[in-house]
């Protein structure tokens, strides 16, 4: 049986993955789930899968290298997918030093651990194993408003201190493979959207806003693009990457799917209209009198868009949710889920791990 180590899987991409591993697998892996539960990760994510028998959660710190270092030496690991990361570039902004102590050091403890489990006393790596490290498109830094697209060969310029961060976690991954061969990729995404993403981000915060009747921030001119890609696609490359990806290279992952920020806002405007029963209070708060101009973020990236013809033509890898299909599934699934919404803004989340276990 294939064992995965996650990290970071609490959080957003990683609890999809997690059941995108669970839906496509089942009995055939054992996931470890391993996460520190910054406010980013909430267990109440993967409340379908924890009693699963082939599925175990550790919370640790990716920092903390006694802590990794024991979940190697106490398990088989087969694949290293590694997600745990501060993600908000906002928040880098204002703290960027917990964004370079996890997703710089962290990485590196992670590199580690992988490598002293792996490496056998000639210097190369025991058979089938395999690290990922999910980079992101933000590397490469910011297009302008024309139709050119970001490559795997497109020089990494980072402007904001998470994007900085992640390329240099990314770097140090290529680093590994390029001194000591060690065996791994990088896949490098664009946005993603889809069930549990925190509402710290665009689309969940717009749908949560607007369903309260609050304000909707666009930040600057609100024409600032980003390349949209519904998260299960994103999963399900990641997992198509690490089995038939060829070891030391760099894969980027997106579904052309440019739009717009001003646009993003009024296609959920729309569609929160359109799925709304006319019985339901809140269709009269959904507006676009919501729509407030704000003060834009400090170096704010203009445009992302990704290439992803290698990931195509190389893996075979294509997106299978479109975008109009993506939202409405996502909005549906914020209609479903309103519990854990409350949860999330309220904070009652954090309590989540503390009852679960507190009898375990
Ligand atoms: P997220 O913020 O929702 O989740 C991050 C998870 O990592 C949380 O569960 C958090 O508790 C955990 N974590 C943070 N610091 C940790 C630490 N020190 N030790 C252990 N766990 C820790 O992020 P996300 O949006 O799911 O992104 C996951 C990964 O994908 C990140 O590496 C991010 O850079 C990358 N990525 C995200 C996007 C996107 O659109 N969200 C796009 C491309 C790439
Ligand atoms: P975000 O979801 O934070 O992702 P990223 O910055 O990693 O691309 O933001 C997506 C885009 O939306 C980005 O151009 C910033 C903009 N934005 C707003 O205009 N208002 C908001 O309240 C937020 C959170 C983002």
């Amino acid at each position: 049986m294939r064992t995965y180590l996650v990290t970071g899987g609490a959080g957003f991409i990683g609890s999809n993955y997690i059941h995108y591993m669970f839906r496509k697998y089942g009995e055939e892996i054992r996931i470890i789930n391993v996460d520190v539960l910054t406010y980013a990760g909430n267990l109440e994510n993967l409340k379908d899968v924890e009693d699963y028998p082939n599925y175990t959660f550790v919370r640790a710190d990716i920092c903390d290298s006694e802590a990794i270092t024991k979940i190697f030496e106490e398990n088989d690991i087969d694949r290293v997918v590694h997600f745990a990361a501060e993600s908000h570039v906002d928040r880098s902004i204002k703290n960027p030093e917990v964004f370079v102590k996890t997703n710089v050091l962290g990485t590196l403890v992670m590199l580690n651990a992988a490598k002293a489990a792996w490496e056998l006393p000639d210097g190369s790596f025991k058979e089938n194993k395999k690290f990922l490290y999910v980079s992101t498109d933000e590397v490469y830094g910011s297009l302008d408003d024309g139709d050119n697209y970001f490559y795997e060969t497109t020089p990494f310029s980072p402007h904001s201190p998470y994007s900085a961060s992640k390329a240099s976690g990314d770097m140090l991954t290529k680093a590994y493979f390029d001194t000591y061969k060690f065996p791994c990729n990088i896949t490098s995404c664009s946005n993603n959207y889809g069930p549990y993403q925190f509402p710290e981000k665009l689309i969940p915060l717009v749908i949560n806003n607007a369903l309260q009747g609050k304000a909707l921030p666009v930040y600057g001119d609100g024409k600032n693009v980003r390349d949209w890609l519904y998260v299960d696609d994103h999963a399900k490359a990641i997992d198509m990457v690490q089995e038939k990806g060829k070891l030391g290279e760099r894969y980027n992952i997106g579904g052309h799917n440019e739009k717009q920020n001003i646009e993003i806002i009024h296609i959920i405007l729309d569609t929160l209209q359109e799925m709304l029963p006319d019985s339901d209070p809140r269709k009269a708060l959904v507006s676009e009198k919501l729509i407030t101009y704000v003060t834009d973020r400090k170096g704010h990236d203009r445009r992302y868009a990704i290439a992803p013809d290698k990931i195509k033509a190389e893996i075979g890898w294509y997106p299978e949710t479109m975008f109009a299909e993506g939202i409405k599934k996502t909005i549906q699934w914020f209609f479903e889920h309103e519990d854990w919404m409350k949860n999330v803004t309220s904070g009652d989340y954090q309590k989540y791990y503390e009852e679960m276990y507190k009898n375990k």
